[in-house]
């Protein structure tokens, strides 16, 4: 292929890129000036709609390597057989900021991975945190608005922040860890990550084990405090994944499982479904179970890491969801969001695309069966027959597969309707995150937590240290003496 020459979107060569066609030299332009017209014409669309969160984003490749074999929990093929390697692409963010945001600001990290197996795609969509702000997914938009730029200012409003949370005390866990030196990473190198749900793992006898997956960086945690984050340029995280990448020096995880069998859900003392809470590590010990390592570059940004879809929703044999309110609603959040922000058929694109046959009857739609990017599956739409079921399965035509059919799950008796958690336990894992840290990180949370909530009203300040108090009389009290002199030296 020659790739010397210049060519339009057809294909056919340019004499020249560089002028316009024009009557005269000084003249308006003419109607057949196509190429110019094809060029301002795509230079408009190249912009699709940004993420509605976690649009500031850092993609690569990578391997995840089995060290344990997990036949016993799950019969999905990934995780069968010691030594065991699947490829991954991973994609880090941020949470509230827009595509161009700075990469030093304190908020959550998204740690998102797709997992090409041999039966599928399965996407681990989580964070570099355990727990989430939000235990009932109706207060999601809310939340976000308020963490976004004020709609009036355009800027972000600390006072905004802290009056949800003021309105929402499940969300002080979470509070807790943000606000802690953990809050704004060295890197993304530095980070963990954490599927902070509850997942599940099925195994061949159809029985079922609650999961949580823990991504624990090699690296080691490190972080920045306010003053170096401000003196980092802004996107100098951008930079130093593709730089350690680029320069052989892979960074690497360790994967841990917490694993529940299922029945035990029943009786734990905390509920397992809710987001806002870890299990402890005594009592579910972290069980190591294989290494994660990126280790190649994106091609092209926009391509791969800008129109890359993950989705919790997709689950292959031997996985799959939990009853927590949170995950179920991701379970349609995130396919509606691609087919607005990329299209019917984003698994089309190569970095959402299996790698292992994809065969259904579901047809056409925008941009359907691109040739150019199946040369790794077979296109999904070339079924000569679209319906099922069909007189043809005998003949080749896809049929299911019943045997991999996902075991029943029990949901006790209840009753439907809307059930209000405001008054369950919101701070004591708040406070045990308190107890386990050195008195300067204290300090360090503390003084955070001050400065930010000494933009709230008096109001939200006042509810905000009564959570901090019931998290830990001692949390409380330092929030409070900080407050206090944050508001006399700005007076
Ligand atoms: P453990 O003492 O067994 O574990 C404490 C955990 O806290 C470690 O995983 C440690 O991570 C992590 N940690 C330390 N500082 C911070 C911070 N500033 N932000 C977030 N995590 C931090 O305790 P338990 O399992 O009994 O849990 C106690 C508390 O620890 C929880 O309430 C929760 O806030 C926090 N935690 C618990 C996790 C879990 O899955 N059980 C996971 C992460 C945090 P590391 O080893 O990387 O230093
Ligand atoms: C991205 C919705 C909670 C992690 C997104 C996107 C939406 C969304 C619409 C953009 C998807 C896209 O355009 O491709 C929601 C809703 C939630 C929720 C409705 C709660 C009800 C969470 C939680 C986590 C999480 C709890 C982590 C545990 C992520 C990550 C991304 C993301 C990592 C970026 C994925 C990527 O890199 O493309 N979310 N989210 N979200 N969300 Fe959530």
């Amino acid at each position: 292929m020659d790739k010397s020459k210049l060519t339009a979107q057809n294909g056919a060569p340019i004499s020249d890129d560089n002028n316009s066609i024009s009557v005269g030299s000084r003249g308006p332009l003419t109607f057949d000036n196509w190429q110019l017209m094809e060029k301002l014409a795509h230079f408009n669309r190249e912009r699709i709609p940004e993420r509605i969160v976690h649009a500031r984003g850092y993609g690569a490749y990578g391997t995840f390597r089995l060290t344990k074999d997990l036949s016993e929990f799950s019969c999905a093929k990934f995780l069968q057989n010691t030594g065991k390697e699947t490829p991954v692409f991973a994609r880090f963010s941020t949470v509230a900021g827009g595509q161009d945001s700075g990469d030093y600001v304190r908020d959550v990290r998204g740690f998102a991975l797709k997992f090409y197996t041999e039966e599928g795609n399965w996407d681990m969509v989580g964070n570099n945190t355990p727990v989430f702000f939000l235990r009932d997914p109706q207060k999601f938009p809310d939340f976000i608005h308020s963490q976004k730029k004020d709609p009036k200012t355009n800027l972000p409003n600390p006072a905004h922040h802290f009056e949800f949370w003021a309105n929402n005390p499940q969300s002080l866990h979470q509070i807790t860890i943000l606000m802690s030196d953990r809050g704004i990473p060295f890197s993304l190198r530095h980070i963990n990550g954490y599927s902070s749900h509850t997942l599940s793992l099925w195994n061949d006898a159809k029985k079922r084990y609650w999961v949580k997956w823990h991504f624990k960086t090699n690296q080691g945690i490190k972080t920045l405090n306010n003053e170096q984050a401000a003196q980092m340029p802004a996107h100098g995280m951008q930079e130093d994944l593709v730089q350690s990448i680029q320069n052989g020096d892979f960074p690497t995880w360790t994967v841990h499982l917490q694993i529940m069998p299922e029945h035990e859900a029943i009786d734990y003392k905390i509920n397992p479904f809710d987001l806002t809470k870890v299990w402890p590590h005594s009592d579910y010990p972290l069980i190591e179970i294989g290494q994660l390592e990126l280790n190649r570059n994106v091609g092209n940004y926009f391509s791969e890491t800008e129109q890359a879809t993950f989705s919790p929703a997709n689950v292959v044999p031997g996985t799959g969801v939990s009853p927590d309110k949170m995950l179920q609603a991701r379970l349609f959040a995130y396919g509606d969001a691609h087919r607005y922000r990329v299209g019917a058929n984003h698994n089309q694109l190569p970095v959402n695309a299996p790698q292992c046959p994809v065969n259904h009857y579901q047809k056409d739609g925008a941009m359907a069966g691109m040739c150019p990017y199946h040369n790794n599956t077979p296109n999904p739409q070339n079924a000569s027959v679209n319906f099922y079921p069909n007189d043809r399965t005998e003949n080749g035509a896809p049929a299911h597969t019943p045997e991999i059919s996902e075991p029943e799950m029990i949901v006790n008796e209840a009753n439907i309707g809307k059930y209000d958690s405001r008054d369950e336990d919101n701070f004591s894992q708040a406070g045990e995150l308190f107890r386990l840290m050195t008195p300067k990180q204290q300090d360090f949370l503390t003084g955070n937590i001050a400065d930010g909530l000494s933009y709230a009203s008096p109001y939200a300040q006042e509810r905000m240290i009564s959570f901090f108090q019931q998290a830990d009389p001692l949390y409380g009290s330092l929030v409070e003496e900080k407050l206090l002199n944050v508001l006399e030296t700005t007076v």
